[in-house]
């Protein structure tokens, strides 16, 4: 009896034992998915008015306080990467990166807007940094527009012009020629939805929301019929897609609104089987409209041939992911100004009490919220490649940084999980390689796997405990999940 009890222990040790480890097993990263991390012009360069670039929009508001930044700063000097891009570089091949994602400053490269007086200096900072990286096998990942628009034309109008269409398509041409060679992975606009909102919070966001639409499938159209056939590269489009979980079951509705609202704008033109807006989004705003007296809707319509001209304009599903918010609906509680953009939305929002994690109100982690959001895009959307072009977390600096270490295992493994079941995820970027300048969050807001000391003359730039996780899981391809 006794004996036969032992037996019974030991095998309930070792099973649990057999368990715990199992738990703990590296999971294999699936082959052919690359990873990188990602900065953009304008949070990362500073050298605002160095051989001949000329004003951005961004530079003329930071620098005359028009947009309220906690700490008072702006990017004019930021990491200093235009000088700095050796070692930039540098760290990129210390993480082991397939891929660096950065942007062109369209000030810099065409200072005056037109193809035919491109700035030299410009071109040979990005050749540099580009050859350097190719150097060592990092491709570059190049997104077309990351905010800086020239000044000129922001006061022309900026995104609310059509004529944004030509300007845009003309310097995504002359990027094409200048760099198609080298350049395989085209992002023509990050996160419109947020640049149109910051700029133009009321109706207007809807003008700006179809332009940039037309401006990308035009650049879009010009790489896949001028560029593609000798240089075979993809082209694609950024989306902030924050996920939106209902409250509960009654709130479907408004979850689904927050998501048409944010993203299904551009992603239902753009990667559905019909195009053009979403049909629900088109009946309540023109609705809205209508109770608003206006003689039109303020979301404007879309003709049969811009349906076709931007349905299918988008090698990848590009996301930038950060977070998951509840949704709901109550119409008491709003009491957004009139118009806007959140006035049309009209749901309620709110983070998971999960987001207490870190410092930083920006991120909130909920990896359950990214495993949600890759299923329906797989499930929504015909199971199309994504590129995961940005997630990452922030923290108010210091190397030790366990919290974001946290927060890239689980945000990662639930990508694995999303994997598993057929997601097909081709790319994912880490916002940031290193701290840089944060928008309304100045340098307060830390998301870089370095951490980017700004009182150092040289901006010395350290490698946080989140980039010696990051290269492990590059380098050895694997990640321990955990339970
Ligand atoms: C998205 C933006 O593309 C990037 O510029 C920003 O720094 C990160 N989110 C973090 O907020």
């Amino acid at each position: 009896m006794e004996k036969n009890y032992n037996k019974y222990l030991i095998s309930i040790c070792i099973l649990s034992f057999v368990y715990a480890s199992a738990q703990d097993l590296p999971r294999k990263i699936p082959k052919g998915l690359i990873f990188g991390a990602a900065t953009s012009s304008y949070q990362v360069e500073g050298a605002w008015d160095a051989d001949g670039k000329t004003q951005s929009i961004l530079d003329y508001l930071y620098q005359n306080s028009l947009e309220q930044i906690t700490d008072g700063s702006n990017g004019n000097v930021a990491t200093n990467s235009y000088y700095l891009y050796e070692r930039d570089v540098e760290m990129m091949r210390e993480l082991g990166l397939d891929f660096y994602r950065f942007s062109l400053s369209w000030p810099r490269l065409l200072p005056y807007n037109y193809s035919e007086r491109i700035n030299p200096a410009g071109v040979n900072y990005y050749n540099n940094l580009m050859d350097e990286m190719l150097k060592y096998g990092i491709e570059p990942v190049v997104t077309l527009y990351h905010w800086d628009l020239p000044l000129e034309l922001a006061q022309q109008g900026g995104w609310t012009n059509p004529q944004i269409v030509d300007w845009f398509s003309d310097f995504a041409r002359t990027a094409f020629e200048l760099f198609g060679d080298r350049v395989k992975y085209w992002i023509t606009l990050n996160e419109p939805q947020v640049f149109c909102y910051y700029r133009h919070p009321g109706d207007d966001i809807y003008k700006c929301m179809k332009n940039s639409l037309l401006a990308h499938a035009k650049a879009y159209h010009i790489y896949d019929e001028e560029f593609r056939p000798t240089h075979n590269g993809a082209i694609f489009i950024s989306l902030s897609t924050e996920f939106y979980e209902p409250v509960n079951s009654q709130d479907a509705e408004a979850a689904e609104d927050a998501t048409n609202y944010h993203w299904g704008v551009f992603t239902n033109p753009i990667f559905s089987k019909d195009g053009d807006f979403p049909a629900s989004m088109k009946e309540k705003l023109a609705a809205k409209s209508a109770k608003q007296g206006l003689s039109s809707s303020k979301l404007p319509d879309m003709s049969p041939e811009e349906i076709d001209f931007i349905k299918g304009t988008s090698d990848f599903f590009g996301i930038n992911h950060y977070t998951t918010k509840y949704v709901y609906r109550n119409e008491s509680e709003n009491d957004y100004e009139v118009p806007s953009f959140y006035d049309d939305l009209g749901v309620q929002m709110y983070q998971p009490d999960s987001c207490q994690i870190g410092y930083s109100y920006l991120v909130c982690s909920v990896p359950w919220g990214f495993y949600k959001l890759l299923t329906k895009i797989r499930e929504e959307f015909d199971n199309p490649p994504i590129f995961i072009t940005e997630n990452g977390f922030s923290t108010h600096g210091g190397l030790d940084d366990q919290d974001r270490i946290e927060y890239y295992k689980t945000y990662l493994c639930a990508m694995l999980d999303a994997i598993d079941e057929g997601s097909d995820v081709r790319a994912y970027t880490a916002w940031s390689l290193m701290d840089n300048f944060e928008w309304a969050r100045g340098y307060i807001d830390r998301f870089g796997l370095y951490e980017v000391d700004y009182e150092s003359e040289e901006l010395t730039r350290t490698p946080r405990a989140s980039a010696f996780m990051y290269q492990n899981v590059l380098r050895t391809r694997s990640i321990i999940c955990g339970t």
